[in-house]
């Protein structure tokens, strides 16, 4: 980084800007960072899983402002090895086993290279009609693989993307529910929507019903039991619900738990 390598210069950048959109320099760049990469893999073990830093390291490394000037891949590399790796919680080491199960793969990442590679801009099907239609075809497979009924295709009256983020699929989920609820009980009645979820329900759903404008004491989150392994049971949402009905509310949103964190709080699926 500049700072640390304030012999870096400035006569170099106009040589590496000039790299910006350069085939050859991408090729040479590319194979040292897949090499970077792969040296990590192969070196995975060896790393202490949970990393070793304390809060506030990394601030203390880096220099108080951005570069003046672009830096080599060569000290780029050599900057995530020494700074970025020890401040790494190796998600995908095999000796890895909080949270939940790493969702990488080779596969993933190299996809994620060929499509960053032709950065398009997919906003409508002029702007790209190839990713349009490959987001429309690969949608309708995922929710064939899902079992959902053909009226939430594309092939059929509906389809849908894919977020971001967890947090960012429960608002828009949750926004698409609020504004058919509202369109049948009147906008005026937001305060009486009630969303159900188990009190092992992700955090990621108040965050959403904040943004949402929903009224977070409208959250009933179903007592579970260690004794029962965390399963919300039917019945207690069936009278939870009964009682919200004769109260008068608006029956939203519930959120079923599937079970991928380290408790296991299953519905009981089918009651
Ligand atoms: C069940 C569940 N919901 C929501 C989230 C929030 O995810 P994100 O930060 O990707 O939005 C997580 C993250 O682990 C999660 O496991």
């Amino acid at each position: 980084m500049s700072s640390l390598y304030s012999h870096y210069e400035e006569e170099n950048s106009s040589s590496n800007t000039a790299h910006l959109l350069n085939p050859e320099e991408f090729r040479r760049q590319g194979h040292m960072i897949i090499d970077f990469i792969a040296d990590y893999y192969q070196n995975m073990e060896k790393y202490p899983v949970l990393s070793q830093v304390q809060p506030g390291y990394l601030a203390k490394l880096l220099p108080k402002s951005a570069p003046n000037i672009p830096e080599p891949i060569e000290t780029i590399l050599h900057d995530i090895q020494q700074y970025i790796i020890p401040g790494t919680t190796h998600w995908q080491s095999p000796n890895y086993f909080a949270y939940f199960l790493s969702s990488g793969s080779i596969a993933g990442f190299l996809g994620e290279v060929l499509s960053t590679g032709f950065n398009v801009v997919g906003f409508n099907w002029i702007s790209s009609p190839a990713a349009t239609e490959l987001e429309f075809v690969t949608m309708d497979w995922l929710g064939q693989m899902l079992g959902l009924p053909q009226s939430f295709l594309f092939s059929g009256t509906g389809g849908g993307v894919i977020q971001g983020t967890t947090c960012e699929a429960i608002l828009c989920t949750l926004v698409a529910a609020r504004d058919q609820m509202l369109a049948k009980v009147g906008r005026e009645n937001i305060g009486k929507l009630v969303f159900y979820g188990s009190d092992q329900t992700h955090c990621a759903l108040l965050k959403a019903a904040k943004v949402a404008g929903l009224e977070c004491k409208n959250f009933r989150a179903i007592k579970t039991m260690r004794s029962t392994a965390f399963q919300l049971s039917a019945e207690s949402l069936r009278t939870t619900i009964r009682l919200d009905v004769e109260a008068g509310l608006s029956q939203l949103f519930f959120v079923p738990p599937s079970g991928q964190h380290q408790r296991l709080p299953l519905i009981q699926y089918g009651r």
